[in-house]
């Protein structure tokens, strides 16, 4: 570990530095100082030799010092010139909207003409808040033990065929969705949500989706895993890679580096974006998955895995729930965004990504486990569709369908979802520690 004493010692220069900054830095000296308290000889020449090189170098090591620090002495002229010659104003014209300080009416989420630089004053105190509250929930995946799911995964029948087909589906499918979504956050939809509290948010999200691609690799470097076969799953399998491709087709268009939002198409394709990432990719894609580990943990197999998951799930909650609040401020400031095509737009996307959610869980469970089974988990991820319909303020597609499991809507869904245009969450924990009561 390192002390201030180390700190001090490896950052006091030593009188040769500025020496072999030259053109031709000169052997001889470091060697003239190191054999003071070396007695070997340097690797050329005798001791005699070295002698003689260095009083005869010795002039051209002061000239070679005198150059160095005249160069500097003009470099350190230079910066001060160029400091002087700034004008502030310049700097300041690039910036959008410098024309005055700026007024919490000035702030919109997309096309916002206020200067981005400034965080206060906060128009949207929720976005604020749920950085604080993703701030609070930190955690990285070393701190949980995996020792107990290494001896059952090595264990001769200690997991049936099934249950370790859903470990490792699930492993392939995550770590490539939550390397997705990281990459559209960043080179995407941090660039085109013009508010500083939102972006704030996002910058967190973005650490929090590194965090959960770590602890999938966790997972699978703990457990022993064929790192090749996990990480291919999202090209070699095909509902692991149609959820995939469906999310990459949504964020095409606005990674584009070129891509600007301003007009009501392009406008329109964020919208499409943000829904297809935060309510199908992160609010319907990772149900069944979760579903299935937390019902591992629950009978006391994979606790480890579980418990990651666990971590996982309570940061996706927030996720889905900020970007819910993030899709609706855009609808309620574009009011003619959300026209009846982009309505049904949207339903189609929702029934789509339900879709896709139904076939993968039944090739991850084509028989009955863990208490559970692919008819059950269908009529679940309805339920789940019914609610992100309606968060978006669109009806129900799935009429009469039930939770059949409410444990998970305990640990979720209903707590942990309630989002800015329903009530507000207080029931965030402080600090690394989890409890599902
Ligand atoms: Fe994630
Ligand atoms: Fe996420």
């Amino acid at each position: 570990m390192l002390s201030w004493d180390d700190f001090h010692a490896q950052e006091t220069p030593t009188p040769n530095q500025h020496g072999r900054a030259g053109a031709t830095p000169p052997q001889s000296e470091s060697v003239s100082e190191e054999a003071a308290s070396a007695p070997q000889a340097p690797a050329e020449g005798s001791a005699a030799d070295a002698g003689n090189d260095h009083a005869e170098r010795q002039p051209g090591h002061d000239e070679l010092r005198g150059s160095t620090e005249a160069a500097l002495t003009d470099a350190v002229a230079r910066a001060q010139q160029a400091v002087a010659r700034m004008d502030a104003a310049e700097g300041l014209a690039e910036l959008e909207g410098t024309a005055g300080r700026v007024q919490v009416d000035d702030k919109r989420m997309i096309n916002c003409r206020a200067d981005l630089n400034q965080l206060v004053p906060f128009k949207y105190d929720w976005a604020w808040q749920k950085y604080l509250d993703g701030c609070a929930n930190h955690w990285m995946p070393q701190e949980i033990n995996m020792n107990a799911d290494l001896a059952l995964w090595k264990k001769e029948g200690g997991l049936t065929d099934d249950e370790r087909r859903i470990v490792k589906r699930n492993l392939g499918f995550f770590s490539t969705a939550d390397s997705l979504v990281a990459n559209n956050l960043v080179l995407a939809t941090y660039r085109l949500i013009t508010n500083p509290e939102c972006r704030q948010y996002i910058l967190r999200q973005a650490f929090e989706e590194a965090i959960h691609t770590h602890a999938y690799q966790y997972c699978i470097e703990s457990l022993g895993m064929d790192e090749g076969e996990i990480f291919n799953m999202y090209r070699e399998i095909p509902s692991v890679a149609k959820k995939a491709q469906w999310g990459i087709e949504y964020t095409r268009e606005i990674s584009d580096p070129k891509f600007t939002t301003g007009t009501v198409e392009t406008d329109k394709a964020l919208l499409k974006n943000l829904i297809a990432f935060y309510c199908v990719l992160e609010g319907i894609f990772f149900y069944c998955g979760f579903t299935q580990i937390l019902s591992m943990g629950r009978r006391n197999k994979m606790t480890g895995v579980a418990e990651q998951f666990q971590y996982i799930l309570r940061d996706e909650s927030m996720h889905v729930n900020f970007g819910v609040d993030v899709i609706n401020q855009i609808k309620l400031e574009n009011p003619h965004l959300w026209d009846q095509g982009m309505r049904d737009k949207v339903t189609q996307m929702i029934l789509e990504g339900t879709e896709l959610e139904i076939q993968y869980a039944r090739d991850t469970m084509p028989r009955g486990v863990l208490g559970m089974n692919a008819a059950m988990m269908e009529e679940y991820l309805q339920f789940i569709a019914n609610r992100r319909l309606t968060q978006l303020g669109l009806p129900e597609q799935f009429k009469g369908v039930t939770n059949p499991f409410p444990w998970m809507s305990e640990i979720m869904d209903l707590r942990k979802e309630k989002n800015f245009f329903e009530t507000r969450v207080t029931e965030y924990q402080v600090g690394g520690a989890l409890s599902w009561d």
